[in-house]
């Protein structure tokens, strides 16, 4: 239900068609407290073409308004406030929410257009850091945005899985490797050798030009280099898919960088039929000048392809296999350029619809203050994180309730879930810091407070043991106001959520609807048997099914006892 266009339509009304529906609604305000109403409407607009006190025209425009379907308009000052009635209300946005139940918010915009989400995409034989972990939870968040609005999501991990550190990383596992190593400790071992490259190749230069035969090999298809690049990628595949086993995330594609080696060619011949290329120091170019860009490096001097060169055919590969309406790419800040970089040749390509093509860029997790990197040594284990938070969460169960069955299972959706929450808490551009105990903890701004809201709702109705029936749920409580309020925004918050690309916005919303929903609940007695008992535990049922949807939004469970 739409109340801002029902009171345009009764300030339309009451003006005798002067003025348009349209310009009215968009003129109607949410007051900042609630003595002031549910709705404001400003009266300036129409002060101009009456020539009369704004004062006076809202005291006519009261008069003139029919006031049936609320429960009270009022003049104050130069607006007039508008307060909806309480019960209509209720009874709208509760059967709404019951009747839709895991549905209430889902909507249409998306006319079932694909979304390929370029998200988590991290580095073969490196440990997967922070930065990944904030593109994939929210790449995975977007994409349940999207689905929820229509949209298919297509989710791909454009894994770093070639370039001439793999050159490297052969020479050294030739030189200092073993397979029983890889085998027991695949990415720390294989970080090990080529960090120890890095080291040794410093006084032996010749190093150097191993890791270079070995890469050129790589390229030429020979068979030893081959099985070992191959061999590294899924020994690192698969302790990446450990950690997104246990985030509880999956992906549609796996086409990493390597993907697009036979597909190179025909950027570069598109890019020489258009004549765009240009020689710069012996390296092939694309000027971006007009664009206030740095040029686009295509070709090295020795011929070898860039990321940017990839990324153009991941792109067009993208719009061929999936036509995609949108086209994502979830990744930080610090590639803005690039992503700028990357349009800009598109567009010179004659591709229009690189219009479509987003970067979604995020900002850093710092750790006390201070950014991690594997250089500085402060690269945080990101399975040693979620372990972690799990353990926390279990010692808090276990002492706020240790009978609960199935502990385990659920210390697990609580500890992951508070990393997941407090990373999509954040506005994706905003910078913060990592504390694991503030991440865990039950009260405050967490996951696992709004894990625990939601369980205490389906707590009081197991203990109610009313079935709550889908008819007259008039709820005139005040104290109740808010939190109905709250609901009936839900879908148009997941819209705005998806057009901001931002999944902080449903994150806010669940802790706000949870605290409302808490202070409903400490201020009025929810289980007494009286008239309201059923709208009342309507408005449980549905604060929990809002807020179990919300939760799930963001990729993260919602156990029903905690
Ligand atoms: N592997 C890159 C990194 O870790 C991210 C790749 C992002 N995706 C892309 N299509 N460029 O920095």
């Amino acid at each position: 239900m739409d109340y801002k266009k029902q009171i345009a339509q009764s300030i339309v009304k009451a003006l005798d068609d002067k003025l348009e529906e349209q310009a009215v609604y968009e003129k109607i305000e949410v007051p900042k407290t609630v003595n002031l109403g549910d709705y404001a409407f400003p009266i300036f607009i129409l002060a101009k073409t009456l020539h009369k006190a704004p004062q006076m025209i809202a005291k006519d425009l009261v008069d003139q308004i029919n006031q049936t379907n609320y429960e009270k308009v009022e003049a104050a000052g130069p607006y007039v406030n508008f307060f909806l009635d309480k019960n209509t209300f209720s009874d709208e946005v509760l059967q709404t929410v019951l009747t839709q139940n895991s549905h209430y918010g889902d909507a249409t915009v998306g006319n079932n257009g694909k979304v390929p989400i370029d998200m988590s995409s991290p580095n073969i034989a490196k440990p997967i850091s922070m930065g990944h972990l904030r593109s994939t939870v929210i790449g995975n968040s977007l994409a349940n945005l999207l689905t929820k609005t229509g949209y298919q999501p297509v989710k791909i991990n454009h894994l770093g899985d070639w370039g001439t550190q793999f050159g490297k990383l052969i020479e050294a596992y030739k030189l200092w490797g073993s397979e029983e190593e890889v085998k027991a400790d695949p990415i720390n071992k294989l970080l090990e050798y080529y960090v120890r490259f890095h080291k040794e190749d410093k006084d032996h230069p010749e190093l150097d030009d191993e890791a270079r035969k070995w890469f050129k090999k790589l390229e030429d298809g020979d068979d030893e280099a081959i099985q070992l690049w191959q061999w590294f990628r899924s020994v690192s595949l698969q302790s990446f898919k450990r950690i997104y086993d246990k985030l509880g995330i999956t992906f549609d594609s796996y086409k990493g960088e390597a993907f697009y080696n036979d597909k190179m060619d025909e950027v570069v011949q598109i890019l020489e039929d258009k004549k765009l290329l240009k020689e710069s120091q012996g390296a092939e170019i694309v000027d971006l000048d007009k664009y206030n860009l740095n040029p686009a490096l295509i070709k090295k001097t020795d011929g070898a392809t860039l990321y940017i060169t990839r990324d153009l055919a991941a792109a067009i590969y993208r719009k061929r296999t999936y036509d995609f309406v949108q086209s994502l790419y979830v990744v930080g800040a610090e590639q803005i350029n690039h992503f700028k970089q990357l349009k800009a040749v598109l567009k010179e390509m004659g591709f229009d619809w690189s219009d479509d093509i987003h970067h979604i860029p995020f900002g850093l997790i710092t750790l006390n203050g201070k950014k991690l990197s594997t250089r500085s040594g402060r690269v945080v284990l990101l399975d040693k994180v979620l372990d972690d938070a799990i353990d926390l969460a279990k010692q808090q169960i276990q002492s706020k309730n240790p009978d609960l069955k199935n502990a385990d299972q659920v210390a697990h959706e609580v500890g992951v879930g508070a990393v997941i929450f407090h990373d999509l808490k954040n506005e994706r551009m905003n910078s913060f810091d990592f504390d694991l105990n503030e991440v865990v903890r039950f009260e405050g701004e967490t996951g696992p407070y709004v894990q625990y809201t939601r369980a205490r709702a389906e707590s009081i109705l197991r203990k109610a043991d009313h079935k709550v029936t889908v008819a007259d749920l008039k709820l005139s409580d005040p104290n109740a106001w808010e939190t109905l309020k709250f609901l009936q925004a839900f879908p148009e918050t997941v819209l705005r959520a998806v057009r901001e690309y931002e999944p902080s916005i449903i994150a806010k919303y669940a802790l706000h609807l949870a605290k409302s929903f808490n202070q409903y609940y400490a201020n009025s007695k929810v289980l007494v048997k009286d008239d309201q008992l059923n709208s009342r535990l309507a408005l449980v049922q549905s604060v929990s099914i809002v807020l179990e949807i919300a939760l799930n939004l963001l990729g993260v469970q919602a156990p029903s006892e905690m």
